[in-house]
């Protein structure tokens, strides 16, 4: 049986994730901040202590991370920081615990967003995330070994999020078809790339 870590599995999109891969038949740890066995990415400490007992794994997915929305004329060192302590760098340390737990020709897929290429005024802590996220990726995956992969999905909003922040959301995916993107990932054979669902 095939094994796969999803960080956030909680979430909105992370439920998602985590259905569809239990229904392909993964054995999926689950996992986020207030789940059991737990896991913060914004944490070194919690990091190196999941991944301690972890090896032989062959999908880790992360859908975890938060950036501070606001114009960038107000945004404090605080908020910038949300988005590289925490969607950045949270990202990143996971990626350097979860390639050691990685089979080979397993693939890790990170999570990043729409307004990486598309962005709306007051996103640019996001956006520069979400680039930043896209660059690491390229560049990660020239040093991988034995057919591992990397990716990172850049979500549109989904109906469900569009739908809880009163937005209009006839044209949002929802969760679900955004999960299936991630899954497509596992399953190719694309690594070093970004994944968009609404292209
Ligand atoms: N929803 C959208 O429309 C959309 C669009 C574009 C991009 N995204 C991105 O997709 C990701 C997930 O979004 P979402 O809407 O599904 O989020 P969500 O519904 O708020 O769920 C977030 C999930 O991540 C976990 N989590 C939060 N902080 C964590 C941390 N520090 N360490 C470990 N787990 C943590 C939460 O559980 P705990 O509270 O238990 O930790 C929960 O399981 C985010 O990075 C978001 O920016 C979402």
């Amino acid at each position: 049986m095939k094994k796969a870590v999803v960080i956030g599995a909680t979430g909105t999109i992370g439920k998602a994730v985590n259905q569809q891969l239990t229904e392909k038949g993964y054995d999926v740890i689950a996992t986020s901040r207030k789940s059991n066995p737990t896991l913060d990415i914004e944490n070194k400490e919690s990091i190196d202590k999941f991944f301690a007992d972890k090896k032989d794994v062959d999908a880790v997915i992360c859908v975890a991370g938060d950036a501070s929305f606001g114009a960038f004329s107000n945004l404090t060192d605080e908020q910038i920081n949300v988005g590289i302590n925490s969607k950045l760098m949270g990202q990143i340390n996971i990626c350097r615990k979860a390639l050691k737990a990685l089979k080979p020709n397993g693939g890790i897929i990170l999570t990043g967003g729409i307004f990486a290429h598309k962005p709306w005024p007051e996103t640019t802590n996001i956006a520069m995330v979400n680039a930043a996220l896209e660059g690491f990726v390229k560049a990660l995956a020239l040093e991988l070994t034995e057919g591992r992969r990397i990716l990172v999905v850049h979500p549109p909003f989904v109906k469900e999020t569009a739908q809880a922040m009163g937005m209009d959301s006839s044209n949002c995916p929802p969760a679900i078809e955004v999960a299936r993107a991630y899954v497509r990932g596992l399953d190719g054979k694309e690594t070093g790339k970004a994944v968009y669902v609404d292209e």
